[in-house]
């Protein structure tokens, strides 16, 4: 029978499933959830923790079809892949699983029904290995598949104690064969030829029944359990006849495609190229599915290399265009059904495929040349390693590129060399170092990161990683562990804490040791570009360098921060939109409970620009689009529209972060928005940023601005919250309008008429009250000029009427001396009127007497008693003011004295 790998896997997961095990999902190539792994490498890793009873398994007996990478680290099968016929970068590894379920007996009648019923491979081609202590196996194997003595042959050596690496659950295990025949070179497994084609194994069955740990020790796992592992590439090709899983439906497929459009056969020559292309095309878009984009260091790197690799052998077969993202509608032909993540994040594998490829093609080829003409100088076979590393240097060339061009030559690269080399551009970078004046400091920091490396930030993928301890400082010096009570900084080889950069405020959370010593990380900070230091005091217990450490952010917070950074990008883009393209970033923090954004921009916003602004960013928020990532060299950033950050240092690639679709400037209430689709692909906000940000724009859930204000000249400053705090901050503003509806006994919406009417009323009943206090004090009832006031006094021969009335502002002062004069009929009137802290003075002289006083110098009499300057007016009335209150009797007295 000749069934596709599809089938294959179909039928390995339905038929576990008729024996009650849970389908899962294949979990993503980056364990989080170990801190020695790069990549998942087999189908036992996301359940580690079910297997030495850390977590407890949600189901028993679990079958999966799980994605595996073996590149870089440990495992790394990357130099093989395209020379041999059974290696890869990527697999996948069908296995069934029992955590504490069913055990060895089981295990092995599930395999053998499997292989000889429902593949219905022929028993005789089928043999076995056994742990060579394992009595047990080897009986169950005669008693279940009724095998020979002779097919079942014990290994005593580690092939056949599988673990998952220096630490985790480990256990015997027995691996199953298939038996090409005799016309095939080979011997059975343990005999000195079975690395030959003849004895293949196809499914290793592994009786987990111990955890490793980190200082040699095993213990008992807390119940015995089964782990089982199939290349599904292996059993395929065996399925349909073929010694080389090159030749299997899915890879011939592929390589078919890369035929087409590389217009070369997969034959002679180009046979290595195509095959590597298949494989690593497969690799590349998985591992950029899984969150993993290329970079200089960690599992970026890893991917650049698998990236570049293939890139080479593309351009070997002459391709003048990328080719690797061509390829991907083929792969996702192949396995986006199983594989539903490869559709998911097409856009991005293409892009990123297709930006790697034309970014390396630039210096490909003068890379090429230059290897070129150094093989032609060279006498021996070995390249020395300074010319390996200026490949990797200025051409970008990975060692392994270098070293896979030199393969088919027959030569080598002089390794110790490459390091040499690497070392001393290291020591030269940092003499170079011109710290912040804070040299010492940094020192330390470079010393961590050369014994250390950098640590890799994980934080876009998950909110949670195991790590391992690679260095601890206290009181800025390296030590060995950090106990209870102390403040420390500590840096591991992979964290999910975001490091404060950008303006987002660094993450907080924990950090725990398998031996229950626990650190509250208070605030997390990157040095030397890329190391993130977790800042905290240890709680309890004591945390040494080595130790693996399980980190957790807190996820509440990061997510309101999530919140808020993806809202400043939203909040800038509609600043330039309504008040124009001067706008540009100033400034900028992210926090948990609220925004802050500093732009250029010369006067205080209006009520109506600070709404348009808000209904602008909401209605973004309510279209709930995807928020995309991807990376580019800064120009191309630039080039599709992007808006470059403030303050930030950019490196030979930029994260570009992609929000929304253009709604144009006007939005109604409804949130319908006219849409101008043309410029940035659409798109409603690019920019460069290294932030973390919601998934989709309505995780935001709600904007609102709190404050808008000058911070300086020509800089204004918003603030604003989202989410929750947006809503608790619309609801405070509510509950106030609301009391003050109960006040007034006013619906809201009354409200602004119900205040204006207040305020008439108010201005009305002031006037009212001045008129009334001016007829008081010209001696009570309505002025008539008829009555003549009491204290009318006569001084040396001259009427005289002073006065000094409480809260009567001083615009009232000149009605009011008109009104004494009247009185008075000849003479002298003072007005004082104190009101508001101020005190005005007023001074009238009747038309008989203007020849002997003049009101302009009586009054500055007055004003020079109340503090005042100047004074002016008429011979006939003139007004001064003053703040000397208590000095008002005097002020008249000193006038009174003059006459
Ligand atoms: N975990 C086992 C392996 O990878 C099944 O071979």
């Amino acid at each position: 029978m000749s069934l596709g790998l599809a089938d294959i896997r179909t039928s390995f997961l339905g038929y576990f499933e008729t024996q009650e095990h849970k389908a899962l999902a294949s979990s993503p190539l980056v364990p989080l959830n170990d801190p020695t792994l790069l990549f998942t490498n087999a189908g036992m890793v996301p359940f580690k923790n079910f297997f030495t009873g850390q977590e407890a398994a949600p189901h028993q007996r679990v079958v999966t079809s799980q994605k595996c990478v073996r590149a870089g680290g440990k495992h790394n099968d990357l130099d093989n892949v395209g020379y041999t016929a059974r290696h890869h970068t990527f697999f996948e590894m069908l296995g069934n699983f029992s955590f504490g379920d069913y055990f060895k007996e089981d295990a092995i009648h599930y395999a053998w029904q499997f292989l000889t019923k429902e593949l219905q491979i022929s028993q005789e081609k089928l043999l076995v290995t056994v742990y060579a202590e394992d009595e047990e196996a080897k009986t169950l194997w005669k008693k279940i598949a009724g095998l020979s003595d002779d097919r079942i042959i014990p290994i005593a050596t580690s092939d056949n104690f599988w673990s998952m690496g220096d630490t985790g659950p480990c256990g015997p295990c027995s691996e199953i064969f298939y038996d090409h025949g005799p016309d095939i070179a080979g011997g059975p497994p343990g005999s000195p030829d079975e690395d030959g084609d003849r004895f293949i194994e196809i499914w290793n069955l592994v009786f987990m029944q111990f955890e490793q740990h980190a200082d040699g020790s095993r213990t008992d796992l807390p119940e015995p359990s089964i782990d089982t592992g199939m290349g599904l590439e292996r059993i395929g090709a065996l399925l349909q006849g073929k010694h080389d899983n090159y030749d299997t439906d899915l890879m011939q497929y592929l390589i078919a495609a890369s035929e087409d459009f590389s217009n070369q056969p997969a034959d002679g020559v180009h046979k290595v190229s195509h095959r590597v292309i298949a494989d690593h095309l497969r690799s590349a878009a998985f591992l950029i599915a899984d969150g993993v984009l290329p970079s200089n260091e960690g599992r970026g790197y890893v991917l650049r290399r698998i990236m570049r690799r293939a890139m080479r052998h593309a351009q070997l077969l002459g391709t003048k265009e990328p080719l690797m993202w061509k390829l991907l509608p083929a792969l996702k032909n192949q396995m986006a059904v199983a594989y539903p993540e490869l559709e998911r994040a097409g856009a991005l594998i293409t892009e990123t495929l297709k930006h790697e490829e034309e970014r390396f093609r630039e210096t490909l080829t003068r890379g090429l040349k230059l290897l070129d003409d150094a093989l032609e100088d060279l006498n021996g076979k070995v390249l020395p390693g300074n010319i390996a590393f200026k490949l990797y240097d200025t051409y970008g060339f990975p060692l392994d590129l270098t070293q896979d061009a030199l393969r088919e030559r027959g030569l080598r690269v002089d390794e110790q060399g490459f390091e040499t080399a690497m070392e001393k551009q290291r020591a030269e970078a940092r003499a170079s170092w011109s710290g912040s004046g804070e040299m010492a400091t940094e020192t330390v920091w470079f010393d961590v990161r050369d014994n250390v490396g950098m640590s890799e930030f994980v934080g876009y993928q998950g909110t949670e990683a195991e790590a391992k301890i690679s260095a601890i400082l206290i009181d800025g010096e390296p030590a060995e562990r950090a106990s209870a009570g102390q403040e420390a900084s500590i840096i591991v080889n992979q964290t999910p804490f975001y490091a404060e950069s950008g303006g987002q405020a660094g993450d907080k959370g924990t950090l725990k040791s398998e031996n229950a010593a626990m650190m509250s990380v208070a605030n997390t900070l990157k040095k030397l570009g890329d190391m993130h230091v977790h800042i905290g005091e240890v709680q309890s217990g004591e945390l040494a360098v080595g130790d693996i450490v399980h980190l957790a952010i807190d996820d509440s917070r990061r997510s309101k921060i999530r919140s808020n950074h993806s809202a400043t990008h939203l909040l800038h883009e509609a600043l330039r939109r309504v008040l124009g393209d001067h706008v540009t970033q100033k400034g900028s923090l992210v926090e948990e409970n609220y925004l802050r954004f500093d732009f250029s921009h010369p006067k205080a916003m209006t009520d109506a620009e600070l709404r348009q602004v808000e209904d602008i960013v909401n209605a973004v928020i309510l279209s709930n689009h995807e928020v995309s990532t991807r990376l580019m060299t800064p120009d191309e950033a630039i080039e599709a529209g992007a808006l470059a950050l403030f303050g930030e240092k950019y490196g030979d690639e930029v994260r570009v972060l992609a929000m929304g679709k253009d709604v144009g400037k006007d939005v109604s209430p409804n949130g319908d928005a006219d849409g101008d689709t043309s410029h940035r692909g659409g798109h409603y906000s690019v920019e460069l940023c290294g932030g973390t940000h919601v998934n989709r724009l309505g995780d935001i859930g709600l904007f609102a601005v709190t404050q808008e204000m000058a911070v300086a000249s020509g800089v204004r400053r918003i603030e604003a919250m989202t989410g929750h705090a947006a809503r608790h901050y619309l609801k405070e503003q509510e509950e106030v309008l609301g009391d003050i509806a109960g006040v007034l006994k006013a619906g809201q919406k009354d409200l602004p008429t119900r205040i204006a009417g207040l305020l008439d009323d108010k201005k009305r009943l002031e006037r009212e009250l001045a008129e009334a206090k001016k007829a008081l004090a010209l001696g009570g009832g309505q002025s008539s000029g008829a009555d003549t006031p009491d204290d009318i006094i006569d001084v040396n021969g001259t009427k005289f009427l002073g006065k000094i009335v409480q809260g009567l502002p001083s615009k009232e002062l000149r009605s009011l001396v008109d009104g004494g004069k009247q009185q008075i009929g000849s003479g002298v009137v003072v007005f004082i009127g104190i009101d508001d802290g101020k005190v005005g003075i007023a001074v009238g002289v009747t038309q008989d007497l203007t020849e002997t006083f003049d009101a302009v110098s009586l009054v500055r009499i007055g004003a020079e008693k109340l503090g005042g300057k100047g004074g002016g007016g008429r011979p006939d009335m003139a007004q001064a003011g003053g703040s000397d209150i208590e000095n008002a009797p005097a002020a008249l007295d000193a006038i009174k004295a003059s006459l």
